[in-house]
């Protein structure tokens, strides 16, 4: 039932779409406070996209502090210093203010490789001041008189380099951090940085649906970090780019009764009387912008899923009935996917719902976050999709979006084909999405710009490209190219290129030609013929 009417909004929103009909959506906001000013931009002017792209998110029911950190998209200015990117496209060049990705130059620092980041973080929900201290566990790639970190806002009292004060510069969401003492290429240091304030939003041009970092939602009493792409440094100092991942421990205290739900596993809770401290690992490499530390009234659910993987879910507090229900399959997509991709990369999974509605979600490592009303099973079979493709293997660069979303927007109908046969919407929706790419010249996924990083290109030209792929070398070799990929790539990063460069080495030439011209060419190619 619930899965024709996903069909038919699918395809009615298609149709509205191809014909223009629809208003383009007036706020991106459903419970707008209004004593206060929201430091979301402007809607996207674009009509709303067909199917799971993000187009509605609570606004933010924060006053600003200040102006929203814009994050700056100037091309660097220091010296390029030799790269550190596993996978540089070639006119990748990395500086020590930037890792060279061509959409966002600034964002990650090279000179070093941060092995552990160590977050220990009170926050006050009401006035949502927080005090802190990030540690930084890294090996410098070069010999270092200086290091860049990203941090945006708040104020920053001391920083020390292996134990020693240091000094510090601030430009824009560059900190420079320069050591007492030079630190020799290949050497280990640790770096703390201790500062507090209000977290500012970031504003960042390739997410216009939303402000991102840390965000609280005023007349819910929660708040919650959602970062995509660049917000994890409104809130601790870091190497903000997936080239370089690390492992976390997060010790987040907060007055009673508000819970704390982040990424990994509860190793601790500590009463502290009038305070807890929650603590969580995050034992596996995660990048930065899928960290996230959620703070509400929320309560609990746990059950085991296959492979002994701990469930635990978040739910508003009181309303685990309501919920619950909706997060059931999650064991079994868990199989489903594992089968085609391999196992589960981590040891835990995860939801936390936040009482306020949207129509985002966001695959943050192993705790995905759903407001309330995005809480649908394609959703929910999406971000999980996303620990596999986007978390534990991650587009080498922010123009290789489309390696997550593409993958994460078409995995849920094959989870659907798997439970209800190809017919009851898989192969309706493809032919949907043909139409309206066809219909509409949807640009190519992996062109993309910071004007469309998560729009249609992505999201609908993106999925309908692997089931190209699939019409044309047949189920079986499909298969083995998404399990190879992942297998080759996973705890990494990979580009389009080796993407296709799998697919190329199993499926033939024609399947480069079929992904060169479905990924690159302004032409949307002919919908493939099948037998
Ligand atoms: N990755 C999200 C998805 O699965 C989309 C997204 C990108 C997002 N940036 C975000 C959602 C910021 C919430 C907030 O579709
Ligand atoms: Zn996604």
């Amino acid at each position: 039932m619930k899965k024709i009417l996903t069909a038919l909004l699918i395809l009615s929103a298609l149709l509205a779409l191809a014909a223009c009909q629809e208003e383009p959506q007036a706020e991106p906001t459903e419970a707008p406070a209004a004593e206060v000013e929201s430091p979301t931009e402007a809607p996207p002017t674009e009509e709303p996209p067909p199917t799971e792209e993000p187009t509605a998110v609570p606004e933010l029911t924060e006053e600003p502090m200040e102006e929203p950190t814009e994050a700056p998209m100037e091309e660097p200015t220091e010296e390029p210093m030799e790269e550190t990117a596993e996978e540089p496209a070639a006119e990748m060049v990395a500086s020590q203010s930037g890792l060279g990705d061509p959409l966002y130059p600034l964002l990650g620092n090279a000179g070093y490789d941060v092995q552990h980041y160590t977050i220990d973080l009170e926050a006050e929900p009401q006035g949502n001041t927080i005090a802190a201290t990030t540690t930084i566990d890294a090996q410098a790639t070069q010999a270092l008189d200086s290091f860049n970190l990203d941090f945006a806002g708040l104020e920053i009292s001391e920083i020390t380099v292996d134990g020693e004060t240091a000094e510090f510069s601030r430009d824009g969401q560059e900190l420079t951090v320069t050591p007492a003492t030079a630190i020799a290429d290949g050497a280990a240091f640790t770096t703390a940085v201790t500062y507090s304030g209000v977290p500012e939003p970031i504003v960042d041009p390739g997410v216009p649906f939303t402000a991102i970092g840390w965000l609280r939602f005023l007349d819910e009493d929660i708040i919650s970090v959602i970062s995509e792409p660049s917000g994890a440094m409104s809130w601790f100092p870091n190497n903000n780019h997936q080239l370089d991942k690390a492992t976390y421990t997060m010790r987040i205290t907060v007055p009673e009764p508000y819970v704390v739900a982040a990424n990994g596993e509860l190793a601790e809770t500590v009463d502290n009387g009038d305070t807890t401290t929650y603590v969580w690992e995050m034992d596996d490499l995660m990048a930065s912008y899928l960290a996230t530390v959620n703070i509400g009234a929320f309560e609990r659910d746990d059950t085991i899923g296959p492979d002994g993987i701990l469930l635990r879910n978040y739910y508003p507090a009181g309303r685990i009935d309501e919920f619950a229900p909706a997060f059931e399959p999650t064991a079994e997509m868990i199989e489903f996917f594992s089968s085609i991709l391999g196992p589960y990369p981590y040891d835990v999974y995860g939801a936390v719902v936040l009482p306020v509605d949207g129509d985002f979600a966001l695959e943050t490592q192993t705790l995905s976050v759903f407001p309330q009303s995005a809480v649908d099973e394609m959703t929910i079979a999406h971000e999980l999709m996303h620990q596999w493709l986007g978390n534990s293997l991650s587009p080498a660069t922010w123009q290789d979006i489309w390696l997550n979303e593409g993958f994460s927007a078409y995995f849920p109908f094959l989870w659907d084909e798997h439970v209800n046969g190809p017919e009851a919407n898989l192969l309706p929706a493809m032919g949907a999405y043909y139409e309206f790419v066809a219909g509409a010249q949807v640009p190519p996924p992996a062109t993309v710009g910071l004007d469309n990083l998560f729009a249609e290109p992505i999201y609908v030209r993106g999925p309908l490209t692997l089931h190209a792929l699939r019409l044309v070398v047949g189920d079986e070799v499909f298969f083995d190219i998404m399990g190879t990929y992942y297998e080759r790539f996973a705890g990494g990063t990979a580009s389009t290129a080796d993407f296709i460069d799998v697919a190329a080495e199993l499926g033939g030439e024609d399947a480069r030609e079929l992904l060169n011209a479905w990924l690159y060419e302004a032409e949307v190619p002919p919908f493939p013929e099948t037998e």
